[in-house]
């Protein structure tokens, strides 16, 4: 009889023969930066997610350093919009101040920059807005403009997440012909207009002033054409891809690991987050154990890399998982 259950004996040949274990260094944690001083609001969906104004970002760079995460991902939240989201590509914008801030305090953070309108403009859409359309072509150059102004401020790498086509090239090419030739652009490829971006709009103040986001992000049901946004974003110069949400998207992220050579990530994104969190407060789960469930079935279909706001509380479990007889 083949007898599985010799290798499940105890901790220490579970451990000899585990396929999947997180690092630290698996996990990039979103940061939400806003105008203002001494501010630290909390994120009411999202128990444990503050909005941080810069002179309060030290408290929480101090534990992402400590925690040995791999980087963060920042996303601003600006004190004026306007149609065409003009303090996105500011130079003197809150994320391009945050970035400056970070990359002079905190030079070993490896720090990601979202590119997208939305939490800029006044209509709350992640493009340029004509009527009830929202502009494709039209919102290139403005993505362009802003990666480069992140890329100026000294953002290690470029994350654009509006979904417009051609973003990743058009992006490409100004950042290279600004001098940026080795800056990285990670593409939200496989972006699904989904109902888990929820909590992240109350946080980023982001969300859409009319209609809703499924011109532009992928319908859930389509799994062929998310590897068809892969290829085009590769194509397009794209250095690493991702898909988002995690959860309901991992046969998604399975399918494009074994089709693809290049580094994939995933976003284990705010509703995610939310409805473990709200679980836990109320006792019905363990936090602990199902997130690193979560997180350990990402990294098993094929993630590189991790977007999670569970991040700090999830590096300091694998720390104590380090120890092999668990
Ligand atoms: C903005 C953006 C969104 C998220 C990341 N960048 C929201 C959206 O598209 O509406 C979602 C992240 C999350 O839910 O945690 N383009
Ligand atoms: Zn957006």
């Amino acid at each position: 009889m083949v007898r599985f259950r010799r290798l499940r004996r105890d901790g220490r040949i579970r451990s000899l023969v585990r396929e999947t274990r997180l690092h630290p260094g698996d996990f990039v944690y979103p940061l939400f930066v806003i105008e203002g001083e001494g501010i630290e609001n909390p994120v009411e969906s999202m128990p444990g997610v503050f909005q941080y104004s810069i002179d309060r970002l030290p408290g929480i760079l101090e534990q992402v350093k400590e925690a040995g995460i791999g980087g963060i991902l920042l996303f601003g939240i600006p004190a004026h919009k306007d149609p065409q989201g003009s303090q996105a590509y500011a130079q003197d914008g809150i994320t391009q101040r945050a970035v400056g801030f970070i990359r002079e305090k905190y030079p070993e953070i490896y720090v990601i920059a979202d590119v997208c309108l939305c939490e800029y403009t006044s209509h709350g859409h992640c493009g340029m807005v004509c009527g009830e359309e929202i502009l494709n072509d039209e919102t290139l150059p403005l993505l362009a403009k802003m990666a480069v102004s992140l890329a100026e401020a000294g953002a290690d790498m470029i994350a654009p997440s509006d979904m417009m086509d051609g973003r990743v090239g058009a992006i490409r090419k100004a950042l290279d012909e600004a001098g940026y030739i080795q800056t990285p652009i990670m593409a939200y490829s496989a972006k699904f207009a989904s109902a888990y971006y929820g909590p992240f709009r109350d946080a980023a103040h982001s969300a859409p002033g009319f209609g809703d986001r499924k011109s532009y992000q992928m319908d859930p049901a389509n799994g062929k054409e998310a590897l068809r946004e892969i290829r085009a974003d590769q194509e397009e110069g794209a250095d690493l891809v991702m898909v988002k949400p995690a959860l309901a998207y991992l046969d998604v992220l399975k399918e494009a690991v074994l089709r693809y050579d290049m580094p994939m990530a995933v976003y284990n994104v705010s509703g995610e987050y939310a409805m473990v969190k709200a679980a836990a407060a109320n006792g019905w789960i363990d936090e602990r154990r199902i997130v690193m469930e979560n997180l350990t079935a990402m990294k098993r279909a094929g993630a590189k890399i991790i977007i999670s706001y569970h991040a700090l509380d999830a590096a300091g479990w694998c720390r104590e998982e380090e120890n092999p007889v668990s």
